[in-house]
């Protein structure tokens, strides 16, 4: 099993004390920054955008992982000025042409995801493991923070690590994402996620991100 990685969920963020949070977070080790981007289209919301990716590469140098929640992926990742090392997940959902999504991602070094939100079948991933790095499991329905886990979503982590077994397939990322929470999280992992999107029911919850973090690797080992 992969190393377990914790990536914050920015939207999540107090972004008045944002150098504070990133300051803490490098020295935590967190390896990566997740950061949501909703069109208002694909998700009813609209939240953080191309320039706070931006931002945050000047502020850090802790890898992006961004989460595209837009329509028309295809013709708008070139905006991103994606980075070798980063992640990018792009909805199975939303693209015309997903492959062509996740090769123009893995062409420029970085890790190329594709999501999928708690209404999709597994088996639409039957003919794409060839071309992605990984899986971003949505464990509740996208587009907002603070909302309740969806309860068959860590059957559905447990199904996808079996499918990847079944086919001899050990080195695929899982991610999981959307209410988090310390005890939501030991049970991800325990079904065989590997990379931890924490919000505002984990990392951001109480006032202590440090104290949060602790916890959540001790959970985690
Ligand atoms: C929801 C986003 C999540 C969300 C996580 O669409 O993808 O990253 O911000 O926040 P919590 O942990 O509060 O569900
Ligand atoms: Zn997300």
């Amino acid at each position: 099993m992969n190393k377990a990685l914790l990536s914050p969920s920015m939207m999540c963020a107090d972004l008045t004390r944002l150098e504070h949070i990133l300051l803490q977070f490098e020295k935590e080790g967190v390896e990566y920054l997740h950061v949501d981007i909703m069109d208002g289209e694909f998700v009813p919301n609209i939240t953080l955008g191309v320039d706070f990716c931006r931002l945050l590469r000047r502020l850090t140098v802790i890898p992006l992982d961004i989460h595209l929640m837009i329509v028309n992926p295809e013709n708008k990742l070139k905006w991103f000025d994606i980075r070798p090392g980063e992640l990018v997940s792009v909805h199975c959902e939303s693209a015309v042409d997903i492959r062509g999504c996740l090769k123009y991602v893995r062409d420029i070094g970085a890790n190329a995801l594709t999501d999928v939100s708690p209404d999709t079948p597994l088996s639409v991933l039957d003919d794409l493991y060839g071309y992605i790095d990984g899986v971003l499991i949505m464990s509740v329905n996208p587009g907002f923070a603070g909302q309740r886990i969806i309860p068959n979503s860590f059957d559905k982590v447990r199904d996808l690590r079996a499918r990847l077994a079944k086919r001899g397939i050990t080195d695929k990322i899982i991610e999981v994402d959307g209410n988090i929470s310390f005890e939501n999280a030991a049970k991800m992992r325990d079904a065989g996620a590997d990379i931890f999107v924490g919000g505002t029911s984990s990392v951001f919850c109480g006032d202590c991100i440090a104290d949060n973090i602790a916890r959540l690797r001790k959970i985690l080992k």
